[in-house]
């Protein structure tokens, strides 16, 4: 037996850290919030335990317990007072993303990130513009080219409200070019655009359409988020977004799609940044909840396995909690 060749000999105490390859930290973590112009007060999100809708009032203070973690990036998500048909409240000076931004970056040094979707804000739940046809024809439900526009004056809003970068979330074809070109034309040259680039039509989204009340009302999400079962399709998505201008790549979910994360990261000098979903979040909580994980572990080897996988950036509701123990 020949023994001269043990890995072992690497893994003592003493010698696992000079040998990491893969190290977390809090500087590459973004905290999803929530702003809620319904609310009053918090409104904890039983899908998401330890995660509230807060209201306006109180996004600074939210932002703030984000800070005192290490973490100084938050996605600023808003749940608007009223919904209707084109999601106008998306853009509106005084809509909820809009103010929470502006008190956000009055008193905080926070980078404030703002998702520019339209779902949360249509009465029917869909991400931009329906086809008349839309509640027969499931296969065929927004209107493309009519949606940039308002994907447009959205990001163009918060980008007035003070926010540092915009992350349009809707995979409407040709998204960031035009949220490019209206940023340039309005004096915003400086704000980069971090593209939901490879976003999968995913049941792991569940939980986060309870916290943000983005649920379709009828259909699914099939004509424009990604098939889950496309890889070769995921990588024409993101040339286009790097054509278009896309100064970071996002791959969405992250766990189930760890494949995508290398491959982007492979394909691309672009910073990678990869969302561990809501859905991620939750399944590792209820079973830590019956005992069967132990949620302090799973979490942080979860992050852990998506930088090693290739990501800069994570988007994760883990990270107060992960960073924390860093
Ligand atoms: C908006 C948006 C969604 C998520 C982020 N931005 C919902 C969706 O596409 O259905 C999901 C985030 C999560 O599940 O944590 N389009």
């Amino acid at each position: 037996m020949d023994m001269t060749r043990r890995p072992r000999r690497l893994r003592t105490d003493g010698v696992r850290p000079l040998v990491r390859e893969t190290e977390l930290s809090a500087s590459d973590l973004i905290a999803p919030v929530f702003v809620d112009a319904t609310a009053d007060e918090r409104v904890p999100i039983e899908t998401m335990p330890g995660h509230e809708r807060v209201p306006v009032a109180e996004a600074v203070d939210r932002v703030e317990e984000v800070r005192e973690t290490g973490v100084e990036a938050v996605m600023v998500f808003g749940i608007p007072e009223s919904k209707d048909d084109r999601g106008s409240r998306a853009w509106a000076e005084d809509g909820v993303v809009q103010r929470a931004v502006r008190d956000i970056v009055a008193e905080t040094d926070a980078y404030v990130i703002t998702d520019v979707c339209l779902c949360e804000y249509t009465s029917h739940g869909h991400c931009g513009v329906l086809e008349e046809t839309a509640e027969t024809d499931p296969s065929l439900t927004v209107r493309n080219d009519e949606t940039l526009e308002l994907l447009s004056q959205t990001a163009v809003s918060h980008a007035r409200a003070g926010a540092d970068m915009v992350a349009p979330s809707s995979m409407t074809d040709k998204m960031v070019g035009a949220i490019r070109g209206a940023l340039d034309e309005e004096g915003h040259s400086e704000i980069p655009i971090m593209s939901y680039a490879a976003k999968f039509e995913s049941a792991f989204y569940g939980p986060f359409r309870d916290a943000a009340d983005g649920a379709p009302a009828f259909g699914d999400r099939r004509h424009y988020q990604m098939d889950p079962a496309n890889a070769r399709e995921a990588r024409r998505e993101v040339a286009l977004d790097v054509e278009e201008g896309a100064d970071v790549l996002m791959v969405k979910p992250a766990l189930p799609y760890l494949d995508i994360v290398r491959q982007v990261r492979e394909d691309y000098d672009h910073p990678v940044a990869a969302y561990n979903v809501s859905g991620e979040y939750a399944m590792l909580h209820a079973a830590a909840e019956k005992g069967w994980l132990d949620l302090e572990e799973v979490a942080a080897e979860s992050l852990l396995s998506i930088k090693r996988a290739g990501a800069d950036l994570i988007l994760t509701y883990f990270a107060e909690d992960v960073a924390d123990r860093l």
